[in-house]
């Protein structure tokens, strides 16, 4: 059966993997009804902008890059602004943008064919309700990248952290089944795929109703030919015994956790409402390292939260040395519409100028850190997972199994495929390696 040619569709995506994972099946939903997936938008006749709600200047990013995308549009070009900001401000971005035809929040995409035709005829629609059986289960994504698969496992987010949009922009969480993300891991492995990484807001809370989040890491790591196994992000209080060990005996888990901590200072976490004390997060981090050896550990921190006192950003900055962790991404406190944080009492208000010194201090800290471990990493050798030509052009990005970044010399049919190498140098926060013998002539099983 052929189907019709309905025109070509851009999808620009900003924010989390869970956004790209969407953009993945909207892309996925339109090329089956006979959409033709394009790289740019210059004359598109559908364009969709899969937005970021999380900071301030995230949808600021997107207000400006819809200004710019005007220029490419033809009378005729329908103009979609989906995800999270989409949610959040819904009809107001109609009637702030004239030439945004349609406003669909993450719940909505099953009815973007049917809006895109309305918008057609000239119909400015939004469609922003959550759906709670909505895991878009009947569509095949259209995946960006070849030699790694993002899947979610996990919509919504039952947590309430008080400076956090995403609760309002994605609603309560849900888990998918696990047969269908096995099933899901199944075809990826048969196109080739070997690497998967697991989604959700706080993936390790996943309950499907019968199984939780270790059955899916035992279940998902069974699948023959699945090499390397990952997710993003998990809670520190959703690591219960029987998480960890899952992680520590299925062979795929790789030896990385990214575990957000947003301060080292239990009054603040208190008024972030992120339910665990500095103790519990170093307890956690203890579990995690004490059970799987070599473990790297990354993080998210928030600076500037309102009432951050001198003390308070102190115990984040000495939680950061004492964690040593192995990367981490820090952000500005950014007050968001309707969240709790935001009806703190003014006076709690922590001064631009302040939040952007610790911020500073922040990232000062982290580097430091990470650049003493990485140098004594140099001559070790470790298997890596070739991902694509670096940016630079000459060389090629892979990846430890610990997410550590490592380029090396070879060529583009190395994409995709596992070599062991040493590493070599590094710029502090990433390496440069020597491919010492191609892993694919190893044994599987590690
Ligand atoms: N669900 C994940 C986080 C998703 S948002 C978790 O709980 O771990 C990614 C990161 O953005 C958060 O970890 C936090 O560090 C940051 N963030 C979220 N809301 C923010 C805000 N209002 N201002 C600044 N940073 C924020
Ligand atoms: Fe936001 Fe907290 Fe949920 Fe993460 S756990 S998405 S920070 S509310
Ligand atoms: Fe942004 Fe929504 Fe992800 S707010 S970080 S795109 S869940």
């Amino acid at each position: 059966m052929t189907t019709p040619r309905r025109g070509t569709v851009y999808v620009e995506t900003y924010g989390c993997q869970m956004n790209v994972s969407d953009s993945e099946l909207m892309l996925g939903s339109l090329a089956s009804i006979g959409y033709l997936p394009v790289d740019a938008p210059d004359g598109a006749d559908v364009i969709l902008v899969n937005t970021c709600a999380i900071r301030d200047h995230a949808e600021q990013r997107v207000i400006g890059r819809l200004g710019e995308l005007k220029r490419y549009m033809k009378a005729d070009t329908v103009l979609g602004v989906t995800g999270c900001m989409a949610q959040r401000l819904g009809p107001r971005l109609l009637d702030r943008a004239k030439h945004v035809d349609l406003v669909i929040g993450p719940d909505g995409y099953r009815a973007l064919p049917s809006l895109i035709e309305g918008a057609r005829d000239g119909l400015r629609a939004t469609a922003v309700d959550f759906d709670l059986e909505e895991h878009y289960e009947d569509v095949s994504p259209r995946r960006f990248d070849r030699v790694r698969a993002w899947i979610p496992v996990q919509r919504g987010c039952d947590y309430k952290c008080t400076y956090c949009i995403v609760p309002t922009t994605r609603g309560p969480e849900r888990s998918r089944q696990l047969a269908d993300v096995v099933r899901e891991t199944e075809r990826v492995v048969a196109e080739g795929i070997t690497e998967v990484t697991l989604l959700g807001q706080t993936v390790n809370s996943y309950h499907d109703g019968a199984h939780d989040f270790a059955d899916l890491l035992s279940g998902v790591g069974a699948v023959p030919g699945l090499r390397r196994l990952r997710f993003t992000s998990p809670h520190p209080n959703d690591f219960s015994d029987r998480v960890i060990e899952a992680m520590a005996t299925v062979e795929a888990v790789c030896e990385h956790v990214h575990l957000p901590m947003q301060s080292g200072s239990t009054r603040t976490l208190k008024r972030m409402l992120r339910r665990y004390t500095r103790e519990e997060y170093f307890d956690c981090a203890s579990r995690l390292r004490a059970a799987i050896p070599g473990l790297s550990l990354t993080t998210d921190v928030i600076v500037g939260f309102p009432g951050e006192t001198d003390e308070d950003f102190d115990e984040t900055l000495s939680a950061v040395r004492e964690l040593a962790f192995d990367d981490a991404f820090t952000f500005k406190f950014s007050p968001r519409e309707g969240t709790p944080a935001t009806r703190m009492p003014a006076e709690l208000t922590v001064p631009d100028e302040i939040a952007s010194d610790r911020l500073g201090r922040l990232i000062a800290a982290v580097r430091e850190g990470a650049r003493g471990r990485n140098l004594s990493l140099l001559g070790t050798r470790h298997e890596v997972l070739v991902e694509k030509v670096s940016r630079r052009g000459e060389l090629l990005q892979a990846r430890t199994r610990e997410h550590r970044t490592v380029l090396v010399p070879g060529d583009e049919s190395m994409i995709g495929a596992y070599f062991m190498v040493e590493l070599t140098g590094t710029t502090g926060s990433t390496f440069t390696g020597a491919i010492v013998s191609e892993r694919a002539a190893l044994p599987l099983a590690v």
